[in-house]
């Protein structure tokens, strides 16, 4: 492994890590130590048993109540959470072997289905990014909202270079993500001799950036989304 190589797709995503989940826990602990409402802030009618688990399961991943405000958007959005949770399943075949069925299925079906769902994610990026230009978004959006969604472009735009058009096998992938795991990053022949090593340095660098800032930024709302939900259902 080259030194750039090294200390990017090696050092820093151990750093990166760490700083993600001690992030994430700080921003929990912090949630925690929030005095609690006066105020009861449940919405009527209250679910009662099972249905409370399911409204708040189903409000946060479905979020029906943003269809009637702006169904555009809404499509937009749970199609890209959608594609993102796609593509997060296809990340953990890095880290190792599915069941065996699930493997063949999905190394079948892998090249389509990362494709479409990381075009998806570059559709929807820009659709997003596209809306903050124009009012009354514009006039809402702090330069964090356009910089997250240039990161976020950024990983996914490099991710499906790989996936499109890097003849590298997925073992050399695998391969390269287990010496992560044993503490000894390197890229075996395959990577190392590629012309698109520097496209999956790229994507791993901006993955980084991304998981640094994640627990500052809003994105936590991937918790927070399922805790104020518990909330207004309770
Ligand atoms: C350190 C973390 C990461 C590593 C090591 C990594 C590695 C990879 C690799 C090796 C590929 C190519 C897969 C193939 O062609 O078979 C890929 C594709 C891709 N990555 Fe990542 N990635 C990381 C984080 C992320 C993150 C955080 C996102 C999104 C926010 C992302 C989005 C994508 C997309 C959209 C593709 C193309 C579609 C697909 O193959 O699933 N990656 N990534």
């Amino acid at each position: 492994m080259d030194a750039f190589s090294f200390w990017v797709a090696g050092v820093m995503v151990y750093v990166a890590v760490a700083v993600l989940v001690l992030g994430l826990a700080w921003r929990l602990y912090q949630w925690r130590r929030l005095a609690a409402s006066p105020m009861r802030l449940g919405i009527f009618p209250k679910p009662r048993g099972g249905a409370k688990a399911l409204r708040i399961v189903a409000d946060t991943l479905v979020f029906p109540q943003a269809a009637e405000v702006n169904a555009p958007l809404w499509l937009a959005v749970f199609l890209f959470h959608l594609a993102l949770l796609g593509v997060f399943v296809g990340h953990l075949r890095l880290l190792g072997r599915f069941p065996e069925f699930l493997e063949v299925k999905m190394s079948e079906s892998a090249h389509l289905a990362g494709g479409t769902m990381g075009i998806v994610l570059v559709v929807t990026l820009f659709y997003f990014l596209i809306r903050r230009f124009k009012s009354p978004s514009k006039e809402l959006s702090v330069p964090e909202d356009y910089l997250l969604l240039i990161l976020l472009l950024g990983v996914v735009v490099m991710g499906d270079h790989l996936r499109l058009f890097a003849e590298i096998p997925f073992s050399a992938y695998r391969q390269y993500v287990a010496s992560l795991l044993a503490l000894r990053p390197e890229f075996g022949p395959e990577i190392a001799a590629s012309p698109y090593k520097t496209a999956l340095v790229v994507h791993v660098l901006l993955a980084n950036l991304l998981f640094i800032y994640l627990p500052f930024s809003k994105l936590v709302h991937f918790i927070g989304a399922f805790l104020t939900n518990g909330i207004r259902r309770s």
